[in-house]
């Protein structure tokens, strides 16, 4: 740790230059805060980098024999998302930062009791982060939650609108630029019992569930960081992720984002539109390899004491895509 890091809740001035320094703690153990990094595998590396820094915006902060690790930019961590060659593309892992290193101690117990191995990584086994926990969700994805990330420092780099017009005669910025990622959606058989872990084991909160005609969950809205969602489970095959999300400060950035995506040729999936379910306003639309991407803002800030909403099978349209209200079949069967 610098002896000059912030105290915990601080930040750092982005005016600073950058010294990479560990996080730093104070005060007792809160569990997981927030996502982390997605790790996912890509069959070109040079294109998924290609359009990770192009189009996205994102900051390339490693790279390795075999992986392209990113950030964007008003992120202090090492990294958001970690491109990996493979020879089919999917997820590898979905890690979550914890408060405290007493946090990996208390949920690799509780992961444990619950019948699932764990094993734990020393510091230097991953790239920008000390130690850390691996386990698999009944859902078949790996998890891993680390408390220790390298701190590489915001950069403000809110880009300026970009010196050519677009197509539409005005001027846009040239990249999205997200300031940072938001949350992910990943696929499971039994939603249920998933979300029952994601509750009774890791302390997640659901703010809203989708429910089937039988009140089985199709779809469940989880949430650390006090948002409407960190985690969403929908139902499909286990181990599959539909998609992550980036988080923008306002609508106009959506429509500005629409814009960059078609000037580059990228295809949107569905939007702009807003969701039922955590009211925010999105796109969804693919990296060049076939991931699902979203870019997401508004929604609301769930109080402590938030009822979790219920939506149910035969309004589900409007749960998913509130303007359309119906769902593409791509949507539902697509994933990664
Ligand atoms: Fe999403």
């Amino acid at each position: 740790m610098a002896p000059d890091a912030p105290p915990d809740g601080q930040r750092f001035d982005p005016s600073d230059s950058r010294q990479a320094t560990r996080s730093t703690v104070t005060g007792p153990p809160r569990g997981i805060l927030r996502l982390g990094h997605v790790d996912v595998t890509v069959t070109d590396i040079d294109l998924a980098t290609a359009y990770y820094t192009g189009v996205m915006g994102m900051e390339v902060t490693a790279r390795t024999e075999d992986s392209v690790y990113l950030k964007c930019w008003d992120e202090e961590d090492h990294h958001s998302l970690r491109l990996r060659y493979a020879s089919r593309v999917g997820m590898d892992l979905m890690s979550f930062k914890v408060h405290h290193e007493d946090d990996l101690a208390d949920l690799e117990k509780k992961v444990s009791r619950f019948g699932f191995p764990v094993e734990r990584l020393s510091r230097g086994e991953t790239l920008g982060q000390g130690e850390s926990i691996r386990f698999s969700t009944p859902s078949g994805h790996v998890m891993e939650l680390v408390a220790d990330v390298e701190k590489v420092g915001t950069s403000r780099r809110r880009e300026p609108l970009a010196p050519e017009p677009s197509d539409l005669g005005r001027m846009v910025r040239d990249q999205i630029a997200p300031p940072r990622m938001d949350h992910m959606l990943i696929t499971a058989e039994e939603v249920g019992d998933s979300t029952q872990f994601f509750m009774d084991v890791l302390g997640f909160r659901i703010t809203e569930q989708l429910l089937d005609g039988n009140g089985h969950q199709l779809g469940t809205w989880l949430e650390r960081s006090h948002s409407p969602h960190d985690l969403a489970i929908v139902h499909g095959t286990n181990g599959g992720l539909h998609h992550f999300a980036y988080w923008l400060d306002e609508w106009d950035d959506v429509r500005d984002a629409a814009d960059i995506l078609a000037y580059n040729g990228i295809q949107l999936d569905v939007g702009p539109t807003r969701h039922g379910i955590t009211r925010g306003s999105t796109i969804y639309f693919f990296d060049p390899l076939g991931t699902r991407n979203e870019v997401f803002t508004g929604g609301y800030r769930p109080d402590p004491d938030f009822p979790t909403l219920t939506w149910t099978e035969d309004n589900i349209g409007r749960a998913i895509f509130y303007y359309e209200g119906e769902l593409n079949d791509r949507f539902m069967k697509v994933h990664t």
